[in-house]
């Protein structure tokens, strides 16, 4: 390869379950797929992980590692806490001891349906860090702030509130993930255009608030309604390095078909 092309982009496709698949579907899911990966293997330069519900994990890591599947095991959430009285949250420190590698931060059902600010946020990005995790960090817009036009600043606010003051080290394992929100679950994903422009935003903003080096090689994920049908097109923007994938990572060989799609 001649040295002034850039490297071939590392690609991170994450399959967010969840409170889906009780911890039998997930060995199921797991076998299925190590089965498809052993006539099919991941792409050079393409990564997976599996973000089972909390009740599953322990089951999927070990069905992941008794079978030497290539995917890395991921949580959809944890508690900002190290410990105590939190009657039925799991702390970051017990996720990182079932070797889980990514956990899912603010995604937009969880700042939604159960009240977390962007505080409540940066704390569990504290605890993700502070166990040697890469936090997975969703930012995205309303359909009423994309209407209005507000949706940069909106991705703007969450990254500041998140990412501000922190040091170089920790900032290289921080995946964002942008993820509209008018696009989540709603069959209605961002065109390729519209990912492409937010997923450079998120980039930018990246770069202002943490340094330009930072924003340059962050992770970024596009999230919302992906399919084997649109993740290659999605794929091919500039500024978008994987995928978080919702109701199209419950099926082994559709998540596998997405993870695969234009390498
Ligand atoms: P979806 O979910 O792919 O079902 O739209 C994406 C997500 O919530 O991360």
């Amino acid at each position: 390869m001649s040295p002034s092309l850039p490297a071939p982009r590392e690609v991170l496709v994450s399959g967010n379950w969840k409170m889906n698949h009780d911890h039998y579907a997930a060995i199921h899911f797991v076998q299925k797929l190590a089965a498809l990966l052993r006539t099919s293997p991941l792409p050079a330069r393409r990564s997976l992980s599996l973000h089972p519900s909390f009740t599953s994990l322990r089951s999927v890591q070990a069905a992941v590692e008794s079978d030497a599947v290539p995917v890395k095991l991921g949580a959809q959430d944890c508690h900002f806490a190290p410990e105590g009285a939190f009657t039925g949250e799991v702390s970051a420190g017990m996720l990182a001891k079932l070797n889980v590698a990514y956990v899912i931060v603010g995604h937009s059902e969880r700042r939604g349906h159960f009240g977390e600010t962007d505080e409540i946020v940066r704390a569990k990005l504290d605890a993700v860090l502070s166990q040697q995790m890469s936090p997975i960090l969703c930012v995205g817009e309303t359909l009423e702030e994309r209407e209005a036009g507000t949706a940069c600043q909106k991705v703007s606010t969450q990254l500041e509130a998140a990412l501000s003051g922190r040091s170089a080290e920790v900032l290289g394992r921080v995946v964002i993930a942008y993820e509209p929100i008018w696009a989540i679950g709603t069959g209605r994903n961002a065109d390729a255009g519209d990912a492409e422009e937010m997923a450079a935003h998120a980039r930018a903003e990246v770069g202002r608030i943490c340094g330009r080096e930072t924003g340059a090689v962050v992770r970024v994920q596009y999230g919302g309604s992906i399919t084997p049908d649109n993740a290659s097109q999605i794929l091919a923007c500039e500024n978008v390095d994987g995928l978080l994938v919702g109701g199209a990572s419950l099926e082994a060989d559709k998540l596998l078909e997405i993870v695969c799609a234009g390498a």
